[in-house]
């Protein structure tokens, strides 16, 4: 598999927030089309620790996507066009525990859907297409993940369930403490469709959650607000951009793991890039 002649290639993608630019080398911005449209910006491709990462700015540079409109089907088909197949998702959430305080770095290995509306399959047509998703995350990704927090001395939460939820408003007292009553753990916006298009496109996917907040069901929490994310995000950039790159450099270079083999076997209804 190679990407189309006219592209730059590139391995490994990043979907992230603008904070993120800064860490290539060499920048190169491209624009994809595709078949859905346009990413939700140019893609950054650069050098990351040797490696070859191509960037999407999740909600667009001037952060004009809002969580239920970001264009997550042209982000992923733009990538696996640029030659990505492993994709790693660093994002704000909230915390369902007061447990995992701001400044918690999660790799949760389950998430539930709570969003609505969404354009979450390429596979709506001319075809049944069902991907397995019963672990929704690259297991290859995500124990790279948590070891690489681990030695940079950010001890990260192994595992728990994310909720997502549709927003972009924040969640009510009342479901907050329902999300937490059932186990789930983190809560966010944009995780879904994001995991299941990557799947849909046998690219592996790995979430890097940074806690910016104790969600609004949290007795002690005053329920969280706009400025409270940012803030916390801004916080701590600089060491979730550095344990980024240090994943990207520790990912393998061969895909061992069950999300290269999704798509075998079946007959699929439009040729992937
Ligand atoms: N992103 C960051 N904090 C969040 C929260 N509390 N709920 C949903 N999405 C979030």
């Amino acid at each position: 598999t190679t990407p189309s002649a006219s592209l730059p290639a590139a391995e490994i993608g990043v979907i992230g927030g603008s904070g993120f630019y800064s860490f290539l080398d060499d920048i190169e911005e491209v624009q994809v089309d595709t078949p859905y449209g346009l990413p939700s910006d140019r893609i950054a491709i650069g050098d990351l620790g040797g490696r070859r990462v191509a960037f999407v700015p999740r909600h667009g540079r001037d952060h004009r996507y809002p969580p239920h409109k970001i264009p997550y089907r042209a982000n992923l088909w733009a990538l696996r066009s640029l030659g990505v197949r492993q994709v790693l998702a660093p994002s704000a959430v909230g915390s369902l525990t007061p447990a995992y305080g701001p400044g918690t770095l999660a790799v949760p290995d389950q998430f539930v859907d709570r969003t609505s509306g969404r354009a979450q399959t390429y596979y709506d047509e001319n075809a049944a297409i069902h991907v397995s998703f019963a672990d929704p995350y690259c297991p290859v990704g995500r124990t790279v993940a948590v070891e690489t927090a681990r030695k940079a001395e950010w001890e990260p939460v192994d595992g728990g369930t994310l909720v997502v939820i549709e927003g972009p408003r924040f969640s009510t007292r009342a479901e907050s403490r329902w999300y937490a009553a059932q186990g789930w753990t983190l809560v966010g916006m944009t995780g879904h469709p994001e995991a299941v298009l990557a799947r849909e496109l046998a690219l592996c996917y790995t979430p890097l959650c940074l806690v910016t907040d104790l969600d609004a069901g949290i007795e002690e929490g005053e329920g969280v607000t706009m400025e409270e994310v940012y803030r916390v995000f801004a916080q701590n950039i600089d060491r979730l951009r550095a344990v980024v790159s240090d994943v990207v450099s520790s990912l393998p270079a061969d895909r061992t793991c069950p999300c290269a083999r999704t798509l075998d076997g079946m007959t699929l209804p439009l040729e992937l890039p």
